[in-house]
């Protein structure tokens, strides 16, 4: 074999084998890298979209003060969420409060409006989950932005995540359900479970719903303290009734007990609608807003509403 030969077979055995290794440990290696950069990058950039929805106490305007009744379940929910956010020195383990609460009960009764004035009356952040934009996320993404949340919600601490509908993202698992769905779910329990074992203090997940009996057993357990949050009675109609008309100039030409007592059945929010249709109707028509017209109200409102639900 001549010089030229030998040469050309070395130079061919060398790119051989760097080639090899090349694809072998060197490729994967910066693949590796680059993946784990950009992994970093994706979850600050689903930090940084989070963060937005963040809300300083400050910021909050619903306080207890705007909530008609639910004494009990304020006052639990008060002395659960200091627990939390200052355990007590010294305290036996058995005192930790779980992270996790629940809110559950019928639609418009106030559980949203509960969970916000809970942050601002504890001087915590209130950090909102979105599940339409978890839900929106490419396959993969999911799992990334829950991270995002438990690492935002560590750097923000004393903070109250809210997941309203949480039914929704907790359901119960099964055959037939979608991989993603299943791998979030699992995802999620993960980096709860991960605030207890590491004892993050400071970080409370509130969750509301109105169906309880969708939630997944796992997540169940991880929301220990469940409080009912029901349709209101008598007085309690009347106090959220008293509250909504406090800046109307004619409160005394109101009979508040009487609307009260016929509005039976309806939730906190039927009688704002009841009550902002009222002051709309009468601003148009130029008239006091007096009892006869909030009943009128209440009736159409009730009969809609009687309508709605046959139609459904
Ligand atoms: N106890 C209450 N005191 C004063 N206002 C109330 C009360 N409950 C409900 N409302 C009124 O009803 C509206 C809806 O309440 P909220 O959104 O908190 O209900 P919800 O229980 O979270 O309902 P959903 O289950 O549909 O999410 C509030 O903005 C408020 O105007
Ligand atoms: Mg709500």
């Amino acid at each position: 074999m001549d010089q030229k030969a030998l040469q050309f077979l070395n130079l061919f055995s060398i790119s051989l084998l760097t080639g090899y290794l090349t694809a072998e440990y060197v490729w994967p290696f910066i693949k590796r890298r680059l993946w784990n950069r950009s992994s970093i990058q994706r979850r600050l950039r689903h930090e940084e979209e989070l963060s937005y929805g963040a809300l300083h106490p400050d910021e909050i305007s619903t306080g207890f003060e705007d909530i008609g009744g639910n004494e009990e379940a304020i006052l639990r929910l008060r002395q659960l969420t200091d627990l939390l956010l200052a355990p007590p020195t010294n305290a036996s383990r058995l005192l930790h409060a779980p992270s996790g609460l629940l809110l559950y009960g019928p639609p418009g009764c106030g559980k949203t409006m509960i969970a916000r004035a809970l942050a601002k009356s504890s001087g915590v952040r209130f950090l909102s989950l979105n599940l339409a934009t978890i839900m929106d996320k490419w396959v993969g993404e999911t799992e990334k932005y829950i991270e995002a949340l438990f690492s935002l919600a560590r750097k923000i601490a004393p903070v109250i995540i809210f997941v309203d509908e949480i039914d929704a993202l907790t359901r119960k698992r099964g055959a037939g359900e979608r991989e993603w769905s299943s791998g979030m779910k699992a995802q999620l329990l993960t980096f709860w479970d991960g605030l207890q074992s590491d004892r993050t203090e400071g970080v409370i997940i509130l969750g509301a719903t109105n169906r309880p009996q969708d939630i997944d057993e796992a997540f169940l357990r991880r929301m220990p303290v469940q409080i009912k949050i029901d349709l209101p009675g008598l007085e309690q109609r009347a106090a959220i009734l008293r509250i909504l008309l406090e800046d109307l100039d004619t409160p005394d030409v109101i009979d508040v007990d009487l609307i009260a007592e016929m509005a039976t059945g309806c939730s906190g929010s039927d009688i704002h609608e009841m009550a902002r249709r009222t002051v709309l109707n009468t601003t148009l028509s130029k008239t006091i807003p007096d009892t006869e017209s909030f009943l009128t109200e209440l009736d159409l409102l009730q009969s809609e509403k009687i309508n709605c639900r046959r139609y459904i």
